[in-house]
């Protein structure tokens, strides 16, 4: 059995994973958000420099926790896209060099199907047919999955406008909250009322798409309060406003993930991504789908937000379902979407993508 290196760098972490048959082997993690918060975001040159100093400890940390040597590898995936052009390419170089100096195949991996598969290592293997919705800092999607590495992923939904990680991040700078703004309104919610302010649920109308997904009105929606607050000299209570935005954004996304399982008769969700690292959002999916009966699949936190594990999975489904090795002139891809979990799979005359056996 083969054991996978995993590189992710597509934004400000540095993640490194090795799996094996499923299995999380070990894995090291190294951020720069601390570099971006005075900048309100990431800075991708800044993060690119990161990367740079932080694969090699990495790789070394990963494989010290997983008591195993370079040798022991036997792939390398790595994140190609989406994400920033500069980040990327430093993992992408990476893998590279690793590939062609340990004598063994790369895979490049879509970032979004990695977060799927982040989901695998905690819970195993994903059923034939399951949705999943996916919610990051740029990506709100519910997707219909049959075989990740198998088959093209369906998308049921994307959001017309920002992401929901993006609105938590805006509306965190709207109430003075640092960055990120996911995990400050997240803790920020707990002292507060989430029914105080009767926020908008975006998309919820008769006449709405039924899956559709837009942020940037209740975005907007928070502004507006927080405007109308200081223009009456009203004192803001911040706790308030984070619960009762989270907990829009909250009902929100479970309404129409457990919509799509019902329009699509699938038993199965599977909520990945920074924001499904939402406490809330965590605990009104688990409510609600024991009440649709719908099983519900959530990774731990950590392997909900970016990371090298969940990117080493995808490799080591790609290695078990026989797939050819990505192309090595490969190059990165910052605004790929997921339809294949392989990008650059090396051409073959006879068919077309998959490179799956
Ligand atoms: O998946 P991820 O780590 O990176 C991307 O691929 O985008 O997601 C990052 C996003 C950020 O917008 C961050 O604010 C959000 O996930 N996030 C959260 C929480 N933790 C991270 N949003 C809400 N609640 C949280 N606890
Ligand atoms: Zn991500």
């Amino acid at each position: 059995m083969t054991v996978v290196l995993g590189i992710e760098t597509s934004c400000d972490e540095t993640g490194v994973g090795l799996v094996r048959d499923g299995v999380l082997l070990g894995d090291a993690l190294s951020s720069s958000m601390a570099e971006h918060v005075r900048f309100g975001g990431v800075v991708p040159e800044i993060a690119a420099r990161a990367h740079v100093s932080a694969l090699v400890p990495c790789v070394r940390e990963a494989l010290a926790s997983a008591r195993l040597t370079l040798d022991d590898v036997g792939a390398v995936a790595v994140t190609s896209g989406p994400g920033l052009s500069t980040a990327l390419h430093v993992g992408v170089g990476a893998a590279k060099a690793y590939a062609q100096a340990l004598g063994v195949p790369m895979y490049a991996v879509h970032h979004l199907a990695g977060h799927a598969a982040a989901d695998t290592l905690a819970h195993g293997e994903l059923p034939s047919r399951s949705v999943v919705l996916i919610v990051s800092g740029g990506h709100t999607s519910l997707l219909l999955v049959r075989d990740l590495v198998r088959d093209p992923v369906v998308h049921l939904s994307d959001t017309m406008d920002d992401a929901a990680g993006e609105a938590f991040d805006k509306v965190a700078r709207l109430l003075g909250l640092p960055y990120p703004g996911g995990p400050a309104i997240d803790r920020a919610a707990r002292e507060g009322d989430p029914t105080a302010v009767a926020f908008p649920r975006p998309l919820t109308g008769r006449n709405d798409p039924p899956l559709g997904f837009s942020f940037s009105g209740l975005k907007t929606a928070v502004a507006r309060h927080v405007e109308a607050a200081a223009a009456a000299g009203r004192e803001l209570s911040v706790p308030d406003v984070a619960a009762s935005f989270q907990e829009a954004v909250a009902d929100t996304l479970t309404l129409k993930a457990i919509r799509a399982c019902r329009e699509h008769d699938v038993s199965t969700l599977v909520i990945v991504g920074g924001v499904a690292a939402n406490s809330r959002v965590r605990a009104l999916a688990e409510q609600r789908c024991a009440e649709a009966g719908i099983e519900l699949r959530v990774p731990p936190i950590r392997l909900c937000t970016d990371n090298g594990a969940m990117i080493a999975a995808v490799g080591d489904l790609l290695v078990r379902a026989g797939a050819r090795p990505s192309d090595a002139r490969l190059s990165v891809q910052p605004s790929v979407e997921l339809t294949w979990a392989q990008l650059d799979p090396t051409a073959d005359p006879d068919d077309a993508e998959p490179s799956v056996a």
